[in-house]
């Protein structure tokens, strides 16, 4: 025959350890998983729009174009710049021989390729 504990009526450790990781997140948001589906993005609009066949690879470059993977190092290099580069290369570089893409390109793709290219370190 054994002897029962009394059942406690309500168990707050695991209340008190749900409210100190929902604490936890609010204070220390975590943009990487928003990051990794950006940098996905961007680097599929790359293969797509076909950057590549003048810059190469992403990782290794190889291409005739100035090769990119360390392309986001340059502090001047922000998020913006290289959106503006992409639509029009000769504000930068007024004899560029990159592909102006204007209106050719859509803004997600252009906010992703733009995002990407800048965590390119
Ligand atoms: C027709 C060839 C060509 C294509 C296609 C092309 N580029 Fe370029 N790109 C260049 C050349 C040449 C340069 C160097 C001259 C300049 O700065 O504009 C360059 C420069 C750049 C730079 C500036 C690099 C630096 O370090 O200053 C970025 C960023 C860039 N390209 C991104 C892209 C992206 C993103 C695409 C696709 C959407 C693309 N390029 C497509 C030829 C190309």
């Amino acid at each position: 025959m054994s002897v029962s504990m009394p059942k406690r009526s309500f168990d707050w450790l695991p209340v008190a350890a749900a409210a100190l990781l929902l604490v936890g997140c609010a204070k220390a948001p975590d943009t990487s998983a928003v990051d990794a589906k950006k940098d996905a993005a961007g680097r599929e609009a790359y293969e797509r729009i076909g950057c590549g066949r003048c810059h190469g690879s992403l990782s290794g470059g190889g291409g005739q174009a100035p090769n990119l993977s360390k392309v986001g190092a340059d502090p001047q290099h922000t998020v913006t710049w290289l959106a503006d580069h992409i639509r029009t290369p000769q504000t930068h570089t007024p004899n560029s021989a990159m592909t102006a893409y204007g209106d050719q390109i859509s803004d997600a793709d252009l906010d992703a390729l733009s995002a990407m290219l800048s965590r390119m370190k």
